[in-house]
């Protein structure tokens, strides 16, 4: 036995400690700290140590905040706390802890970083849109930067849950429909906040969430059940959370949702058997806002008993609850949960602390030197608009109406046109509205002296005041003008008609997505929807700017709108960002992440469905056919798609073979030619079809991308190289396999249009 080991024998005899057992190999560092810690705890303060507190003052995330912090900070009782902001708020607790605390443990601080800090990038769901997986990992490593320079050193990202349902409002907070794309994006986020050192002054420790399936949601209505078979959990659900853990992430978030019948946050099988055991994940699990508490509404029993169950299931921190420090001492004495499981859950934390270096520094991102000069730096500005810019989607562009002319009168018009206050988006709860640039500001600045922008407001983002009311709690995000309707939309003719061309900014308010921001109706509010209808009756070429968390239905907006530019919620630089979109300065690239319907009815809808044994076929709709009396089976605007100021065309496919074994590798090679007036970026995608298989297979799956930069006229061969792990889907015992067989290869601008090859894999 070495010095460190019996160092930990002798405190944990001398601690009484008999149950816990020092481990038998030499103790790394960390395991040898945190084992003569621990035998020094007493239960009370080990149970502290998994109780995370948000005191209040920042914007509220969650129902309720908690109260008396200070003294349960000085009882050790706090394991973390969030929605704290700033190095002074910051280090005045953690002076608390460290001196107060019998046992001067320091506390993690976290936050809701999801979209920068205080400077705020697109909303996730228009980063996902840029397909930019470098630029995805330098807006989280921006973010961490910000946040530690302002003393936090947690992050409640990234959201990877899957989400094929708008009418969920936190489709906004995540990469869309895609598995693969998902996974992508879920692994440079992490690696774009923990950098490759925890412990480093400028980064944080990523938290994967929401810990499973939130984004199947029944019906879209947030918080609601979940129910699926394994088979889609394995394929379709859970990859993104593995891929977020593969790259490292120091903590998950569990869900609010029940699987299989189970609260997340008490399921067993998904935190120990799934998490821990298949997938080695070694962080710690922290729930969601009071949703141990929440367990007592879904039925399992009385708040012990939920919090017993959460620690059994293998959580290590209560969120806001205190369920754990009410309830889990008792429980002990009872017998009903052992010294074991607090121990594993204490443990974790403290490992997690070790990690980021608190023991070391407790003050470690409490620098604030570093504040003045990273907090809301111009370099962060630059890339805030950079980020926007390339998250812009390009929905429709007749007769070239854009690039705009940097000369001419254009007529800017719209509730979101001159508004400051939903640029954001949702989940920016350290982000200033009022620091935003607005299109107004954007369009004049960078449209120039030679044209002229005329002004008007034409309609509230909504007339429904009851709306209005529930997306306000946050602030005044949608105004009642007092002006009425009428005489706004008079003023906005009046505009019009002195204009050569027509932009309309119009779509959601910001809090009109995100959590607890279900819809049932995602349609453009109808006060809007009269004031393009308007607008187009004038004859000029009217563009539609649109902002929106979420897939809307736009079947009569895109029909009027000459040219159609989605660009979600783009933070702190949106007037700029847009306005270098619309003017040319950069020519968008970005594609879809989510599918857009064409009606509610159609919903979930998603490209990568499975066939049926009635397949629509082509042609209108038939009778006995998997298909709608009412409305085409296709989506208004599929995923993967958006243009660009220039065109692209796609050669044929050119196989290196048509049948590979196993051990081949199959290269692809397709010839993609920018035939356009432009310069621009495409994002070139590869999906992949399994015709005969044990499990049905979806018509296509993504399977690969590149994002590719080509001048006018310039064409480049583009290779994709296939092995048979891209074959693989996974099988009945949940397994990922490979059958022989035949499979289409499909590569493409879009998941709709698409070049296709066939190759077969030979056993
Ligand atoms: C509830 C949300 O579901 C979660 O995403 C967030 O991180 C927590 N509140 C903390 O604010």
């Amino acid at each position: 036995m070495n010095r460190i080991l019996l160092l930990m024998v002798a405190v944990a005899t001398a601690a009484g400690l008999g149950a816990q057992k020092p481990v038998a190999q030499p103790a790394n560092k960390m395991t040898a700290f945190v084992n003569a810690l621990m035998a020094k705890m007493t239960v009370d303060e080990k149970i502290g140590q998994l109780n995370l507190l948000n005191p209040g003052g920042g914007v509220a995330t969650g129902a309720v905040v908690s109260s008396g912090v200070e003294s349960k900070i000085k009882s050790g009782g706090v394991g973390a706390l969030f929605g704290i902001i700033g190095v002074d708020k910051i280090r005045q607790a953690q002076q608390l802890a460290v001196s107060s605390s019998r046992l001067k443990i320091p506390m993690i601080f976290g936050s809701d970083v999801i979209h920068g800090y205080k400077t705020t990038f697109p909303v996730p769901l228009a980063l996902s849109c840029s397909w930019d997986l470098a630029m995805i990992e330098r807006s989280a490593r921006l973010a961490a930067e910000e946040a530690t320079a302002d003393g936090l050193s947690w992050v409640y990202s990234p959201m990877v849950d899957i989400a094929r349902d708008p009418r969920w409002g936190r489709v906004v907070e995540g990469a869309g429909e895609d598995t693969y794309l998902g996974s992508k994006i879920a692994a440079a986020m992490v690696k774009g906040y923990q950098g490759n050192d925890l412990a480093a002054n400028n980064t944080v420790m990523a938290c994967v969430k929401h810990f499973a399936l939130y984004g199947a949601a029944e019906a879209g209505r947030d918080y609601n059940s979940v129910d699926m078979s394994r088979l889609k959990m394995y394929e379709t659900y859970l990859p993104p959370y593995r891929a977020a853990i593969d790259a490292g992430a120091g903590s998950v978030m569990t869900s609010f949702n029940d699987i299989d019948g189970i609260p997340a946050s008490g399921n067993k099988w998904l935190m120990t058997d799934l998490l821990r055991k298949q997938w080695g994940f070694k962080g710690f699990v922290v729930t969601d806002y009071t949703a141990i508490n929440e367990m007592v509404d879904h039925g399992v029993g009385d708040l012990q008993v939920a919090s017993a169950l959460a620690l059994k299931a293998g959580v290590d921190m209560d969120m806001v609850g205190e369920g754990f420090l009410t309830t889990l001492k008792k429980s002990l004495q009872q017998g009903k949960v052992t010294q074991r499981q607090i121990d594993d859950g204490c443990r974790r934390v403290l490992e997690a602390k070790y990690k980021l270096g608190l023991f070391e520094d407790p003050f470690r991102y409490c620098d604030s030197s570093r504040t003045q000069r990273e907090v809301l730096s111009a370099d962060k500005r630059t890339a805030a608009r950079e980020f926007g810019a390339r998250s812009c989607v390009l929905l429709k562009n007749n007769n070239q109406t854009l690039p705009l002319k940097k000369s001419g009168t254009i007529a800017l018009i719209g509730p979101l046109a001159n508004n400051k206050s939903n640029m954001l988006g949702t989940w920016a709860v350290s982000g200033e509205p009022q620091l935003s640039v607005p299109v107004l500001d954007g369009m004049r600045s960078v449209g120039g002296s030679g044209v002229n922008i005329l002004y008007a407001k034409g309609a509230n983002i909504t007339d429904d005041t009851a709306l209005a009311k529930k997306v306000n709690v946050f602030g005044v995000r949608a105004d009642v003008d007092s002006l009425s309707p009428d005489q706004l939309l008079t003023q906005a003719l009046e505009v019009a008609g002195r204009a050569d061309v027509i932009v309309a900014v119009v779509g959601e308010a910001s809090e009109m997505s995100g959590e607890a921001a279900s819809r049932s109706d995602i349609s453009l509010p109808v006060n809007q929807q009269r004031l393009l209808q308007a607008l187009a009756k004038t004859g000029k070429p009217l563009v539609v700017v649109l902002m929106n968390g979420r897939p809307l239905i736009l079947n009569m907006e895109a029909e009027l709108a000459t040219s159609l530019l989605d660009v979600w919620f783009q933070g702190h630089e949106a007037g700029n960002a847009i306005a270098d979109v619309l003017f040319g300065n950069y020519n968008p690239s970005g594609k879809l992440t989510m599918t857009f319907p064409r009606n509610v009815g159609q919903i979930p809808i998603y490209y990568n469905h499975k066939n049926t044994g009635r397949p629509q076929g082509a042609g209108p709709t038939q009778k006995f056919r998997s298909n709608y009396l009412d409305v085409s089976n296709e989506p208004l605007f599929p995923f993967g798609f958006g243009l660009s100021y220039t065109t692209f065309s796609y050669s044929e496919i050119k196989l290196n073979r048509t049948s590979m074994r196993a051990a081949d590798q199959l290269q692809l090679r397709v010839t993609l030619s920018n035939t356009g007036q432009f310069d621009g970026e495409e994002v070139v995608q590869l999906y992949l079809h399994d015709e005969y298989a044990s499990i049905t297979q979806p018509v296509k799956k993504l399977k690969a991308f590149q994002k590719i930069r080509l001048q006018a006229g310039e064409s480049k061969d583009i290779v994709f190289n296939l092995t048979v792990d891209d074959l693989k889907f996974v099988g009945s015992d949940l397994k990922p396999i490979y059958e022989p067989g035949n499979f289409t290869v499909f590569v493409g601008g879009n998941s709709r249009d698409l070049k296709q090859a066939k190759f077969v894999l030979v056993p």
